[in-house]
């Protein structure tokens, strides 16, 4: 089956900046995927390019099989793709229900259809107690909620979030995450971007890991997992952080550096006596040892700064 979004060899400069080097990623119809990279390295550029905001020096973007590059298809594409940007698009003078009515009457939405539409949305997003207050002085984190209602209005065949739990309280982030969910497991098509580790593992059905403007990983989250060279990870303090890196390098344990902090990665799971035992005379004052995470994976594969030896 065709994908709902193939990208093919997006190139962007801006100036004398070279942002995309020739990105691509495919989206498979009812996949959540996860694009997932450092400040500034293009994760919204390519959404723009995506969303129609902005032209790729070089490339495609295929919707469902047509491509979206030709001008003809400009007006189209953006009818068919619900697009949350980092920024709010809200009107905050705008009560719910007429920020949703606007969108809807932007993207075409039959006059004839636009209240049923409205109505459940308010209703599913359980918007109805904020039906009287202003987009403006909506919270945060039901700002990000209207945001998302406003971007199904048009029932699109693709869902593109950038960054969707960004500052929000803890409790609003879980919120926003089981609506997202409840998209994903009613097939709903969505690419999102995050900075969220956590995130992107509960909600993705794939993710992939950006670096110098194109993707350098990607896969499931075990997928990624298994890319990271060991089973668990040990966090270690100790007064003699050499004698620490070198006694894991003699073991053969990949070291990596993090804010200063030193984790081995372990060949299988260990006990916190054995990892000291083995860092014997490495003046250990405290260690951890936990499973590889998508944040191991993330730093293995994206910063590679860290690696030690
Ligand atoms: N319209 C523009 N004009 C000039 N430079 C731009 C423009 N848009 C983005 N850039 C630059 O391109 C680079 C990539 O920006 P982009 O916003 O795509 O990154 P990002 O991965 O989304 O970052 P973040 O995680 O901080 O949101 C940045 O250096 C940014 O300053
Ligand atoms: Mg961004």
């Amino acid at each position: 089956m065709t994908a709902a979004l193939q990208i093919d060899g997006l190139f962007k400069r801006f100036g004398e900046q070279q942002v995309l080097t020739g990105f691509s990623l495919q989206v498979a119809r009812g996949e959540v995927v996860g694009l997932l990279g450092p400040n500034g390295c293009g994760k919204s550029t390519v959404l723009n390019i995506i969303c129609q905001l902005m032209q790729a020096d070089a490339g495609q973007v295929q919707l469902m099989g047509q491509p979206m590059m030709e001008q003809s298809a400009h007006a189209h594409a953006r009818t068919r793709i619900g697009y949350c940007a980092q920024e709010t698009a809200l009107y905050p003078d705008l009560f719910p229900q007429e920020n949703m009515h606007f969108f809807a009457r932007l993207y075409g939405v039959p006059a004839a259809q636009r209240n049923a539409r409205v109505a459940d949305l308010m209703e599913r997003f359980n918007l109805i107690p904020y039906a009287a207050t202003r987009a403006g002085l909506l919270s945060g984190g039901w700002q990000q909620r209207l945001s998302l209602a406003v971007a199904l209005v048009h029932l699109p065949e693709l869902l593109v979030l950038d960054e969707p739990t960004v500052a929000v309280d803890v409790e609003a982030r879980m919120d926003l995450w089981r609506l997202i969910e409840g998209l994903r497991d009613s097939g709903t098509t969505i690419l999102l971007t995050s900075h969220h580790l956590a995130e992107a593992e509960r909600l993705c059905n794939r993710v992939a890991l950006m670096r110098g403007g194109k993707v350098v990983a990607e896969g499931s989250v075990p997928d990624l997992l298994a890319r990271v060279p060991g089973q668990a990870v040990a966090k270690v303090q100790s007064q003699d952080p050499q004698a620490v890196i070198q006694r894991a390098s003699d073991l053969g344990w990949p070291v990596r550096q993090h804010a200063g902090k030193i984790s081995l990665l372990l060949p299988q799971p260990m006990s916190l006596r054995e990892v000291v035992d083995a860092l014997d005379g490495s003046k250990v004052s405290a260690v951890s040892v936990d499973p590889v995470t998508l944040e191991d994976a993330y730093l293995e594969l994206v910063d590679l700064k860290h690696r030690l030896c």
